[in-house]
């Protein structure tokens, strides 16, 4: 008899952006007339840049011919873009990396997912509320969690994210062994300074927790004094690994690249309190179980760091952060309290009232057919919130912003 995994039957139903679309194919089936707008699930719509695609097709053009085609490529990327995500990502920022510290990947949620796979299985885990769902979830499946009441899972040490502290979490009031934190934050688009930021690190070195840092939307700041990467704050090369993404910076959710960076000296212990350096450890687990990014793949993503890549990415970037402050402005001016939008493509919007955030969801839904993001399903701090994303057309954001005005 195969037993199931009954951390799995811990989990809800769904995944909240599959349950999203569920509702939503649901309400399109019975009402095929209507002109939805999607503001729901944090995806691009504009085209991958010129730059992208020319960097692509060469890639293809490549895998045609005996003299350039490539079999398996090393499962940790190839070094042409290694160097190059080093060169234009950290170098400017006053950050050193060696090539071996940055793994490529298909995607920052499967890496953010993947990643609590090489700790202990007893460590207890914190996660800001509202999170990105991944984090958390991840952590059921593998068991490091007791069941949910619902909103919460027992066994996870949640830091609030409230209109009373801002949208910024504090520090754990416990030993906290893994930290997720996402800055510029989904789903609420906050960000923290660097002296903000350096609490956690000094945090995290004092406790030797380790740091799972998601910097997915770190090409949406706009304001100084914001660090682009965790590693910008003394230290955090000791305790922090960072998420990366091409994204949401140069369109790739429906292309897959994205990237981690492990450096050698972040440690975790053994039973006999023996350190151990994690970056090997991610390398033998990933060597195990992935191939790599397919070579056309890894050449469009070396493309964004082209003259022109980057220009045609930094224009991508700000149409969308166009978006965002149109639905800001707008919604302000129509009484909403809001939050983000000014260093991410996300806006935190308060509900009108004190209505549910699925209930806004439905009603939004039904009365102006604009889909957004419960933030109800972001965590039980996120109840009375939700999110709308700038990743939509410049078209479909003037249509939602009015028909938000207008009909709710
Ligand atoms: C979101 O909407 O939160 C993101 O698109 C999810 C993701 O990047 O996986």
């Amino acid at each position: 008899m195969a037993l199931v995994n009954e951390n799995y039957l811990k989990l809800p139903g769904n995944y909240l952006f599959a349950e999203i679309a569920r509702r939503v194919s649901q309400f399109k089936n019975n009402n095929p007339d209507a002109d939805i707008i999607r503001l729901g699930i944090g995806d691009v719509t504009r085209p991958l840049p010129a730059a992208v695609i020319e960097a692509m097709k060469k890639g293809v053009e490549e895998m045609s011919r005996e003299e350039t085609f490539r079999g398996y490529g090393p499962e940790q990327g190839y070094s042409f873009l290694i160097e190059k995500i080093i060169e234009n990502d950290f170098r400017p920022r006053g950050v050193e990396l060696a090539g071996d510290e940055v793994f490529v990947s298909d995607g920052a949620k499967s890496d953010t997912a993947n990643f609590q796979e090489i700790l202990g299985s007893g460590n207890v885990v914190a996660v800001t509320d509202p999170v990105y769902p991944v984090y958390v979830d991840s952590n059921v499946m593998a068991g490091r969690t007791g069941s949910t009441d619902g909103g919460r899972f027992e066994g996870i040490v949640y830091l609030p994210c409230t209109e009373e502290n801002g949208m910024k979490p504090s520090l754990p009031d416990k030993r906290v062994d893994m930290l997720y934190l996402c800055f510029p934050n989904n789903p609420t688009g906050m960000t923290l300074s660097k002296e903000e930021l350096k609490k956690w690190v000094d945090y995290a070195r004092e406790n030797r927790t380790v740091i799972l840092y998601d910097a997915a939307y770190e090409a949406y700041i706009r304001e100084d004094g914001v660090p682009h990467s965790i590693y910008e704050v003394e230290g955090a090369k000791e305790v922090a690994v960072e998420f990366r993404s091409f994204s949401k910076t140069a369109g790739f959710t429906g292309t897959r690249c994205a990237y981690t960076v492990v450096p050698r000296d972040v440690k975790v212990y053994d039973s006999t309190g023996k350190a151990h350096s994690l970056n090997p450890l991610w390398l033998r687990r990933q060597t195990t179980k992935f191939n790599g990014v397919s070579y056309p793949v890894q050449a469009a993503a070396a493309g964004v760091f082209t003259e022109e890549g980057k220009r045609q990415v930094r224009e991508l970037v700000d149409y969308y952060m166009e978006n965002a402050g149109i639905i800001r402005e707008g919604l302000t001016a129509a009484g909403y309290r809001l939050y983000g939008g000014v260093n991410a493509p996300y806006i935190w919007m308060k509900t009108p009232g004190s209505m549910g955030s699925w209930e806004f969801f439905d009603k939004l839904m039904k009365e102006a057919h604009v889909i957004g993001t419960p933030g109800a399903g972001f965590g039980a701090s996120g109840e009375g919130y939700f999110r709308l994303t700038a990743f939509g057309s410049r078209e479909n954001t003037l249509r939602a912003v009015e028909r938000i005005k207008s009909r709710m």
